[in-house]
């Protein structure tokens, strides 16, 4: 029997059947609401590719189901920018070069706006580093990343 939730993505209400209860958060936005900006890496909770915030926290969308959602706020890589204005944290990451390859891009940078948001991130890099250690750049790219934190925080 198909299961039903009413969930908001990046603002815009959205009704959703679901034919299997086992779908995740990231299927769903990448196969159903075709949100291809977050990215699927291990889909096992290790690499931070699939980080999205929701109810303004941030979590790996492969591990969390979409069943449990009804009633959740969503936000996407694809919600942040207002129009051709980008976010200051993704402003900040092109200023500071976070990004190599650019597949852990989004999850980097939701991770980033979930971690700003919390308020405690601080100025020390090496805390920042442990605070984001859930996203993996396979690039290495952790020093832009990191610095793109520090200025976007300000
Ligand atoms: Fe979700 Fe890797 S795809 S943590």
């Amino acid at each position: 029997m198909a299961l039903s939730i009413s969930l908001s993505v990046n603002g815009q209400p959205r009704d959703v059947e679901l034919d299997d209860p086992r779908v995740t958060l990231l299927d769903l936005l990448r196969e159903r609401l075709v949100l291809a900006g977050t990215k699927k890496g291990c889909d096992r909770g290790q690499c931070g590719a699939c980080t999205v915030l929701v109810d303004g926290r941030r979590i790996n969308s492969c591990l969390v189901l979409a069943a449990s959602l009804d009633g959740a706020e969503v936000t996407t890589i694809e919600g942040l920018a207002q129009g051709e204005t980008l976010h200051p944290v993704q402003a900040a990451f092109i200023a500071h070069d976070g990004f190599q390859c650019g597949y852990c891009t989004p999850g980097q940078i939701m991770s980033a706006v979930g971690l700003i948001a919390e308020g405690h991130a601080g100025d020390d890099p090496e805390r920042i580093r442990e605070l984001m250690s859930g996203n993996i750049c396979r690039c290495a790219a952790y020093k832009g990343i990191t610095e793109a934190v520090l200025e976007a925080q300000q």
